[in-house]
């Protein structure tokens, strides 16, 4: 009998049509994927499950699905997979990594430009037909070129991160990792956060780095710095971010990534100086043809027997 696949939505290319080839496939046909309650029902016959990063796959889901023997997320992060739960089941995790490091680098630091430059917040002025016309003091910005950037995360995503920041002549901190780039400096957190003038996050969200910019750390940030969030929302504080930009000792921040997503916090969406992605971190072609492929390719030698690629567990 072919093994049965559960595909949490459409995906991008035609990679599925390999995984078609050896396996009943199902398919949500809605592009934000299966619900939670349509995912249980799915899972209890599936012996493959090509998750999203929207979709938790924790006990509750794993219990659900007794014939489950591997999940391919469709994601580099992993922090929506119970990773230790599946390992205890013999459940094999796979993601996608490398494929979106340039893609979520380009959305970091496009938002790391609209925060400075206040791009969006123009736009919607211009739309409200609010703009009176060229003044000196109109929607000044922070400037960037020569500027300090602190990369808390110094991984693949962090390191192309830094590769932009240096063609805008900035000075690189980076902490976290053990990445070495020529014209960087690595710097501890502290260090990073008091004298950076942009932050980027690039760190994995790990029961260690929940909450890894508190309201403390916040604080300690430069007084008129900018954070700019691509790795995952509960990194950060998302309320005394909020409050940092009313009070203006933050003087922007730009976010793809939310606690809760795809709900955003209240006080994110009134406070200034704020710039909000809906999660389009690896959202190019390029991007996310490569990680259909990459998590279609782990379904496939999954049950060809042969090596599985990008095994986490
Ligand atoms: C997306 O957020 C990813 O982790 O790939």
């Amino acid at each position: 009998m072919k093994p049965r696949v559960v595909v949490g939505s459409p995906l991008v290319g035609d990679a599925l049509e390999r995984v078609r080839a050896i396996a009943d496939v199902t398919l949500s046909q809605r592009a934000t994927g299966f619900s939670r309650g349509e995912l249980l029902a799915e899972v209890a016959t599936a012996d493959a499950l090509i998750a999203l990063p929207s979709q938790r796959v924790d006990v509750t889901l794993l219990d659900a699905a007794e014939r489950l023997r591997i999940v391919a997320n469709h994601a580099v992060g992993v922090d929506n997979v119970d990773l230790e739960a599946c390992r205890a089941r013999s459940i094999v995790v796979t993601n996608t990594p490398g494929v979106l490091t340039e893609a979520t680098a380009d959305l970091a630091f496009g938002l790391l430009l609209d925060a400075a430059r206040r791009i969006s917040e123009g736009d919607r002025l211009v739309r409200a037909g609010a703009w009176e016309g060229w003044a000196p003091t109109f929607l000044l910005g922070t400037r960037v070129h020569r500027a300090t950037l602190g990369i808390v995360g110094f991984g693949r995503i962090g390191q192309a991160v830094a590769r932009r920041a240096l063609g805008f002549s900035m000075k690189v901190l980076h902490c976290g990792s053990r990445g070495q780039m020529d014209g960087t400096r690595a710097a501890s957190l502290d260090e990073l956060l008091a004298t950076s003038d942009f932050v980027s996050l690039h760190a994995p969200l790990r029961p260690e780095t929940r909450g890894l910019l508190s309201r403390e750390r916040l604080r300690s940030m430069k007084r008129g710095a900018v954070l700019i969030n691509t790795a995952r929302g509960p990194l950060v504080d998302e309320v005394a971010l909020a409050e940092l930009l009313h009070e203006g000792h933050l003087a922007g921040a730009g976010l793809d990534v939310y606690d809760g997503e795809p709900q955003v916090h209240p006080a994110l969406l009134a406070a200034p100086r704020i710039v909000l992605a809906p999660h389009l971190g690896s959202g190019d072609v390029e991007a996310r043809t490569a990680m259909a492929r990459l998590a279609c390719d782990a379904v496939v030698a999954f049950f060809d027997g042969t090596d599985v690629p990008n095994r986490v567990v």
